[in-house]
């Protein structure tokens, strides 16, 4: 196969949620069609739900041990489908920012019940920085969940993206009959089943048919003539080119955990999603089909068992044919390294890989050479760009409480903030360490790591900021006066770029103002 035809028949994707909206259960029916796992219940359960440290450690060690969740590949009707796995747990959002970073599209569920929650917007926040092509899945038809037009309307204005659904649902709950695709005009009739593929369609060319008052009776019947009727004047008719500049979510109706809408939901997928795309970096843009191999890390996946200290980074590949056992240049630190076992992901299984192509994502062993972000390319020195850090929201100062191990300490939160466990800003005088997350827990699991990993301990002091903003100046004595007269509010990241902690919206506002010559921005990179 050429790399050409290699490229166009892959997908590369993440589904993305609040937790419980359904996406583990859609993740394991998707890999049910495709044939990568053969009965429900074989994906682990990767979230952490509960939040005390002990469910959360079995949690992680159960996701050291089988990595192979972290990426699942299979192949439907000739496509390669790479689904990138994304923690739900909001503690653990960055992760999931940083995992948007290797994929070309998305599958975004909703909860009908529930509509449009907390992380879903921020999801959605970093799908719309980079015009990531969204698919909108509303699961849980059911149950007795909001009306379906008033969904579409929340999704648009709280999400600010257009909507154009693909499939129409007829009832919800107790009286879900099924689903109305109305592009190929086929009925798709419900029939709760949790464990098997069905595959009722019924073709209904014009839904004046009186075929359809028989399947499904006159009075839903009639309601879908008009929802369809309606829904057919009020939206364009869908534009896949929209879609794929991220402006246009096609939506459909379904439930995932009965097997319900999500065959139509991934044929639909494979063929209107953007196979892989091209990636900026620090140089010029990277398209996928150069003959060169270049790649990015996006996700270093520790090991937890303290006997194997090594490491996973997760490479998306980029352009051209990665090769195992080959020289490439990690730009970086300017060496060459080979992969004697780089390793391709199955649902349930992990296996050695020879080659791979654009939109692939590999598992190289690392012994700490790699840090979140690095290139790999044939020797070109560039660096692909789009991984920014996002500001944490709670910070804390780190205290080393055992001074005989110091060096474990810098070792260990250095490693740990290399692979994105959290943030490390650096503050003067003294050398300070300030700690960076999204969530509570990650400080737990810094703590039990310095301790298990790397025998050191520590503890946290609360800082009041509740985030940091990178800054830049166009005059560089405007950017020396600012570091001078704010030096107890500025931390530097591990790039040793300066940032600024505030401890609320107003109070930035407040900064801003003083210092016209500061531009404070959201993220690590910016235009
Ligand atoms: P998440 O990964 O987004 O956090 O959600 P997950 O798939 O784990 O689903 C959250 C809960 O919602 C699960 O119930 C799951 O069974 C249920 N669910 C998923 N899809 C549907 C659906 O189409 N209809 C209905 N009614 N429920 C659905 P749970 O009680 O938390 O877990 P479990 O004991 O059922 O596994």
């Amino acid at each position: 196969m050429t790399l050409e035809q290699e490229i166009n028949k892959r997908r590369t994707f993440g589904i993305i949620s609040h937790p419980d909206a359904g996406k583990t259960t859609l993740t394991e029916k998707l890999l049910l069609f495709g044939g990568a796992i053969q009965k429900a219940g074989t994906v682990k359960r990767n979230k952490a739900e509960k939040t005390a440290t002990s469910d959360f450690m079995e949690i992680e060690k159960q996701r050291g041990i089988s990595v192979a969740t972290s990426v699942m590949g299979f192949e439907y009707n000739g496509a390669k489908i790479n689904i990138l796995d994304t923690p739900g747990h909001k503690d653990f959002a960055e992760d999931t920012y940083r995992t948007l970073t290797a994929v070309d599209s998305v599958i975004l569920v909703i909860d009908c019940v529930k509509g449009v929650e907390e992380q879903t917007r921020k999801l959605m926040q970093v799908c719309r920085m980079r015009n990531t092509p969204v698919i909108v899945f509303i699961n849980k038809m059911d149950r007795e969940g909001k009306d379906p037009f008033d969904l579409l309307e929340e999704v648009e204005k709280e999400l600010h993206i257009s909507t154009r659904p693909l499939s129409w649902p007829i009832g919800m709950g107790d009286r879900f009959k099924g689903v109305y695709q109305l592009n190929n005009k086929v009925l798709n009739l419900y029939s709760a089943n949790k464990k098997e593929i069905s595959d009722d369609n019924i073709l209904i060319n014009d839904l004046s048919d009186p075929q359809l008052d028989q399947l499904i009776g006159e009075v839903p019947a009639n309601k879908l003539r008009e929802e369809s009727e309606l829904v057919e004047g009020v939206f364009e008719p869908f534009d896949v080119n929209l879609y794929r500049s991220g402006y246009l979510a096609p939506v459909f109706f379904g439930s995932a955990i009965n097997n319900f809408g999500v065959k139509e939901l991934l044929e639909t997928f494979i063929q209107i999603a953007p196979f892989p795309q091209a990636r900026e970096s620090d140089v010029r843009m990277i398209e996928p089909i150069e003959k060169k191999f270049t790649g990015f890390i996006f996700k270093i996946h520790a090991n937890l068992d303290p006997n194997h200290r090594d490491r996973i980074a997760f490479c998306r590949v980029t352009s051209g044919k990665f090769e195992r056992n080959t020289f490439y240049l990690h730009t970086r630190l300017n060496k060459k390294l080979k992969f004697a076992s780089p390793t391709s992901f199955m649902a349930d299984s992990k296996s050695l890989v020879e080659e791979a192509y654009p939109g692939d994502v590999i598992g190289l062993y690392d012994a700490g050479n790699f840090k979140i972000g690095d290139t790999l390319t044939e020797g070109e020195k560039l660096q692909v760009l789009g991984i920014p850090s996002f500001s944490p929201e709670i910070f804390r100062e780190l205290e080393n409480t055992d001074p005989m191990k110091t060096k474990q300490l810098e070792k260990g939160i250095m490693q740990l903030s290399d692979e994105g466990v959290a943030q490390l800003f650096i503050v003067n005088p003294g050398n300070r360490k300030v700690i960076g997350t999204v969530g509570e827990l990650q400080f737990e699991v810094i703590q039990f790591r310095l301790l298990h990993e790397y025998g050191a301990s520590c503890q946290f002091r609360g800082l009041n900021y509740s985030k940091a903003s990178w800054v830049s100046a166009e005059n560089p004595s405007d950017m020396q006066n600012f570091l001078r007269t704010q030096a107890s509010r500025i931390g530097f990241d591990k790039e040793d770029r300066p940032v600024f902690f505030s401890s609320s919206a107003w109070d930035l506002e407040y900064t801003a103002k003083q210092y016209p010559g500061i531009v404070f921005h959201e993220t690590s990179e910016w235009d």
